[in-house]
Parts: structure tokens; sequence; C-alpha cells
């Protein structure tokens, strides 16, 4: 794990292996002798662009890594996080063990130290644990260097270590392999860090989930030798005054291959990564265990593995929810609704007052939004525009998409109260208007995370794989609550 501290000194006196100096654009760089380069055009201070100095004169650190920054009117500490992680996954690349990072005056606060240091851990991360190679490398100390800095940066850093580890975490679970990662696995997974962190974990099993009357989440576990778990994570803060509670809903199948509805074989492989969303709200519980915020905060995780077993549910099928209500399941590949709905209904039986779920529910939010933007769905203004707010002030990207009562037509069932798919069209909305048959009355923001939790290529600031969204948002929204 990476040391993380502050240097308050002049940035010409910090020792390590390489100093981040950002450039910015249309401000000529002349200092570490890169005038030359400047003038050449070599350095223009263009987002992601980074120039690597040997032996600069004036400072003692061994290198300096000039990142550019982009407009100086278009900065903002999301685009130094991708900056920072830019740059130190170069220097990793380059084995640079020491790393500082230098923070321009103008930019010396909170937010933005926060922000540094969040951009060095989240790329410094690579999915590689199942690679043998001994001589794997890694950053030993990363400082940001804010001469003369406030005391407020001490605490705005550790923040910013604890939600880039916590995101790595839950990067760490998403890219662990199905076969070793099973809904049990998971459950182990969640009581180990609620015990580290003193949250409160419970595990539901098949027995329990069937005396509440589980039978959406049940169908859809049945077709697999693996018993499904339903994690329930407590966050409860030591004293408050919020009349709040909110449940964070995470679905967690450990694999998906559709079921009896099966998925072609190309790029089946991925489908791993369909417990994104439940990884993501671990990784938030996990740093709100940390930075406790004034309003008490649940996780459930619905987790199941959807396989074509003998026993597996079948297109017919008629389910009834823990809610009362029944399902006619069209598609089995549709599972990811069926365990939420139940997931949502106990989250709101157990006194959630509001509630955020985070899903890889569905391939047309990818046709929709591409790789860039979470789809956001909400039953309640106020709700929804609190998780865009904590997004955007993350700099994850989410995007509103509508949820009007018409889509419930798609939904129809001859046979039952509701089917479990919807036709051709409009596949990200008609999940969601499923879903919010299940969350009532309760405000609710559905996140569809499936074109964004797992990166297909790598990005300057951040490896291929899975990329831990939306933990940040989630705990921003837990720790700016306020009841209003
Ligand atoms: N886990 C998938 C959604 C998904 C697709 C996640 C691509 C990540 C990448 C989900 O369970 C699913 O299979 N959804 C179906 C729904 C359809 C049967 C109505 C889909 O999107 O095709
Ligand atoms: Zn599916
Ligand atoms: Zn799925």
């Amino acid at each position: 794990m990476m040391r993380i501290t502050i240097e308050r000194q002049p940035l010409e006196q910090v020792e390590a292996g390489a100093l981040i100096v950002l450039v910015f654009e249309g401000r000529k760089e002349t200092r570490f002798g890169a005038g030359d380069l400047t003038d050449a055009g070599e350095v223009a201070g263009k987002s992601l662009e980074l120039t690597l100095l040997h032996r600069p004169p004036g400072v003692a650190a061994a290198r300096v890594l000039l990142a550019g920054a982009g407009k100086p009117e278009k900065f903002d500490p999301a685009e130094l996080r991708k900056a920072a992680g830019a740059a130190v996954r170069h220097l990793k690349s380059k084995s640079v063990k020491k790393i500082a990072l230098a923070l321009d005056p103008e930019h010396a606060d909170g937010e933005y130290a926060a922000a540094a240091v969040e951009g060095a851990i989240l790329g410094e991360f690579e999915p590689d644990r199942y690679k043998t190679d001994d001589d794997k490398k890694s950053v030993e100390a990363f400082a940001v260097v804010a001469p003369g800095g406030a005391a407020e940066l001490d605490d705005a850093v550790a923040r910013g270590r604890i939600v880039a580890e916590a995101q790595n975490f839950t990067r760490g679970l998403v890219n662990e392999p199905p076969n070793r990662l099973t809904p049990s696995k998971v459950a182990e997974a969640a009581q180990k860090m609620a015990s580290e962190y003193q949250l409160e974990c419970e595990v539901l099993e098949r027995e329990q989930m069937e005396k509440l009357g589980m039978g959406a989440l049940l169908g859809v576990a049945q077709g697999s030798a693996e018993p499904p778990a339903l994690i329930v994570i407590r966050y409860r803060p030591a004293q408050t005054e919020s009349k709040a509670h909110l449940g964070l809903v995470g679905k967690g199948v450990t694999f998906d291959t559709g079921g009896i509805s099966i998925k072609p074989a190309e790029g089946m492989e991925k489908m791993k990564y369909d417990m994104a969303g439940g990884a993501a709200m671990m990784g938030a519980m996990r740093a709100i265990a940390q930075l406790k915020p004034a309003i008490p905060v649940t996780a459930f995780i619905p987790c199941v593995e959807n396989m074509p077993g003998s026993r597996a549910q079948r297109p017919g099928d008629i389910v009834t929810a823990m809610s009362g209500k029944t399902i006619e399941v069209i598609n089995t590949d549709a599972e990811g609704r069926l365990i939420v709905a139940d997931a949502l209904t106990y989250a709101r039986q157990q006194g959630c007052t509001h509630l955020v779920d985070a899903a890889t529910l569905t391939g047309a939010i990818v046709v929709a939004l591409g790789h860039l933007n979470m789809g956001l769905f909400a039953n309640d203004e106020a709700m929804r525009d609190r998780v865009l707010k904590a997004a955007k002030a993350e700099g994850e990207r989410v995007w509103p998409m509508p949820l009007e009562d018409d889509y419930k037509e798609y939904l129809k069932s001859a046979f039952a109260d509701i089917a479990n798919v919807g036709g051709r069209w409009g596949g990200a909305a008609t999940a969601a208007i499923f879903l919010k048959e299940f969350a009532g009355d309760t405000p609710w923001v559905h996140l569809d995370i499936a074109g964004t939790a797992w990166l297909d290529e790598s990005k300057p600031f951040l490896a291929k794989g899975p990329s831990g969204v939306p933990v940040r948002t989630l705990v921003r929204l837990a720790t700016e609550w306020k009841d209003r």
C-alpha cells in the first residue's frame, strides 16, 4: 500500500524519484530547463500530455514529470484526479517508486489535494492479482506538495485516501473470477470488511429468504449449485439528528450466464462483473465506516449465480416477489431486476427512507449512453438532484433518463401482475420501470452501470477492467447528507 504524505516545503527541496508539475495550456513553463521544449511546442499543457525531464536543474527530485492540465479555466478536481492518475501510471511503468505532486498555490485546497491522492491511488491499481510474475512494479510513496499548505489539507488527504482505497477494494472484488468469488465468498468478504471497520454485517440464507417470501430472488438462485446470499451491512452514527435512513442496494450476480435464456459464448467471460453494483455498495460502506457521516446507512446486496442448472427457472415461470406482486419470467437473462426487486422491498421493510440502487442491469443502457455515463432513473426529483450533485462533485458521470409511467405498458403480462421484460425497445427504461414497482413511494434513484463499471481498454489514468463506479458518488451522497 502506498505511503501518502503532505510536504509543506518549497517544491525545489522535495526529495523524490519524480516530482509531478502541472502545466497549463497557454501558460509557458520555463522552469526545470523546460523553456526550449515549451518554445518548440513539445510541452503545450494539453490535458494528459506527459513529458519526463531527467536531472532537472534547481530541484532535489531526480526527475520532473510535466503533466498537462489543459486550459486553466476548465481545470477542476476531476481534471487533477485524471492528471495525477496518468502521471503515476506513467512513472510506475518506469519503475519510479517515490512520487510527489506539486499543487499550485491557487489550487492548494482540500478538494484538490484529495483529488490528487485519489488519482494516484486509483492510477496505481492493476487488476493483476492472478499474474504470477514476481517482478510486479509498485509505487511506494506519494506526496502532495503544498508549500505552507493549510491544516485542512491533512483531513482532505486522509479522506482522499479512504475513498480511493474503497474504490480499489470494489475494483478488486469485481475483478475476482467467478469460480473464486461465489455468492458465499462475497458474503465472507463482506463480513471480513465489516469486522475490520466496525460495521454490522448479517447474511440472510436461503431459508430466511424463503420465510420472507423472496420468490423473485430465489427463482434466479435455483439454477445454481451455489447457494444465494442476501448481505446486509449496517452503519449507524454514534449520534444523529437525521430522520433519514439511506439504503444502498447493489446487484450481486457473481456470474450471469443468462440462465435457460442463455447468453452467446462470445464475451460471456465478462459477466463476472455482474456483481459490480453490489461490490460498489461494499466499497461505499467501507469508506462510510471511516468517514462517519451523520446519517444511518444500510447496504443490501442480493448475491446469486445465474446458471442454467437442472433446477433452473424457465421462461414462463411465475414467481411471487416479497412485495406480493406476481412476475412472469419471460426471459431468465433479465435476472438483475428480479433480485434487486426483492432487495428493494426488504430495504423498505427495514426502514430505509431513501434508496439508491446500482446495477449492471441492461445492455440497452450501453447502447444509449456508451461507456461514458451511468444512466440515472429516479422517482423523486429531490433525490435525483442529490445524486446528480454528488456525482458531479466526484467527477463520476451520470445522465438522467426517463422514468414515465407509460413505460409500464411494455411490461404487461397476460398471466401475472408484471412481466420481467418489455419488448425490443427502451430496454433500460423498462428495466427501471420494473424496479420502480418495488421502490413504491420511497424516494429512490436507480443507477444502471452496465456501460461504466468495466473498461474494455485502459485509460491513461485508469487500468483496463473494473472502474469502481459509483463508489465516490455514494460516499459523497452520505457524507454531505442534510435532511432539509
Ligand atoms: N447483466 C446483464 C446486463 C449487461 C449487459 C451487463 C451487458 C453488462 C453488459 C443483464 O442481466 C441482462 O442480461 N440483461 C438483458 C435484459 C434483456 C433480457 C431484457 C440485456 O440487457 O440484454
Ligand atoms: Zn442477465
Ligand atoms: Zn445480469
